[in-house]
């Protein structure tokens, strides 16, 4: 538990749980992204005090293009804002605006066994995609999501279940620090959606559906036009059988049912229900219509949203300074505790 809560309490006195979470700017966001954390992050916005971070320093641990970053950096702020984050009730920022996220970051990597970062299945996946640039701040890239997480006292944390294990290394940080300097670091619990905690690849339905895919056929981009998500789904990978139920062996089938499911706000058993009898043909138009028209009002407002750059200017301007001053607060404590002088 933090000693300190730098949130507001409620009307009723109680304070408000925490919640923070991130997602890298590293291009358009998919489906995967939307229906396993982002929609998950409006919803919550609600009823805790949500931090919400665009994080442009992990994005480092790939090569990027200069240009291509900055521009997708404000492109996934907008994004956040198109499907819901609102300013007055979470705060929407970018990470290296608010330095204490790299200060931490140092210290806690003094605190993390370096078996424990060579673990993270993550940095084997991406080390053998990258094989050129396996760098230190890959290996290090749980480090900082710690340190992301610790600094606001975040109690929850919503996102895809492909983020459990960093999440985990992100708690037993929190619980190694503290057991050495005293109740510092609140234990962060992940919050990962039962129903949609992985969208698969449209083409391979055993891989999650991932934006750094080769192959665009195999994810849904947010911003992909009506008619190119209704042909992707079309030719989405499904089996050789003709039954659309959710069954143990049927991976495309179960992801096109969890993602329908997911968009028109029903459960499993009533979309199988809206297409018993139905062929395969008709399944795949449906639930790519359905994608489609959920997807349309959020595109509509990124349009608005990424062509007001003095707006965008202002959200993170003001996400960094209310970041910026939680945090520090957090940051005093850690140096003090570790022996630094402040
Ligand atoms: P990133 O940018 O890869 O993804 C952002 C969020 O989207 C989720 N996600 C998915 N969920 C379901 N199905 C999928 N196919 C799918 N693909 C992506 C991810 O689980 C994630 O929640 N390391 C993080 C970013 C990060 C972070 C943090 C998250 C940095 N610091 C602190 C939480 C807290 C990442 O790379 O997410």
């Amino acid at each position: 538990m933090t000693t300190e809560n730098p949130t507001p309490a409620t009307p009723g006195g109680e304070k408000k749980k925490i919640i923070f979470s991130g997602i890298q700017p590293t291009g358009t966001f998919t489906l995967g992204n939307y229906l396993g954390a982002l929609k998950n992050w409006v919803q919550l916005q609600e009823d805790y005090n949500a931090l919400y971070c665009v994080v442009d320093l992990h994005s480092l641990t790939i090569r990027q293009e200069p240009k291509e970053l900055r521009e997708n950096t404000l492109s996934a702020l907008a994004l956040l804002l198109a499907v819901g984050i609102d300013p007055n009730k979470s705060i929407p920022f970018i990470q290296s605006h608010v330095h204490t996220h790299a200060e931490l970051c140092w210290v806690l990597d003094c605190y993390i066994p370096y078996g424990e970062l060579g673990r993270m299945t993550q940095f084997k996946d991406k080390s053998a995609v990258h094989a050129d640039n396996i760098n230190a701040g890959l290996f290090n890239y749980p480090a900082l999501m710690a340190a992301d997480i610790l600094l606001y006292g975040a109690d929850l944390v919503p996102v895809g279940a492909d983020q459990k294990q960093h999440l985990e290394l992100s708690r037993n940080t929190a619980i190694r620090f503290n057991n050495v300097h005293g109740n510092v670091f609140t234990v962060p619990e992940p919050y990962i959606s039962k129903d949609v905690g992985k969208v698969m690849s449209l083409q391979t339905p055993t891989k999650k559906m991932s934006k750094s895919d080769s192959n665009p056929k195999s994810y849904i981009s947010i911003l992909d036009k009506p008619e190119t998500i209704v042909k992707k789904f079309k030719s989405a990978v499904t089996d050789s059988e003709t039954e659309i139920v959710y069954r143990e062996g049927k991976d495309g089938v179960n992801n096109l049912l969890t993602i329908y499911a997911a968009v028109t706000g029903q459960s499993i058993g009533q979309a199988e229900q809206a297409f018993a009898g139905k062929g395969y043909g008709d399944f795949k138009l449906a639930v790519g219509e359905a994608v489609a028209e959920h997807l349309r009002p959020m595109q509509e407002q990124y349009a608005k949203i990424f062509a007001d750059k003095a707006y965008l200017t202002e959200i993170y301007k003001q996400g960094a300074e209310r970041a910026l001053t939680i945090s520090k607060r957090t940051m005093q404590k850690v140096y003090k505790k570790v022996g630094l002088v402040v």
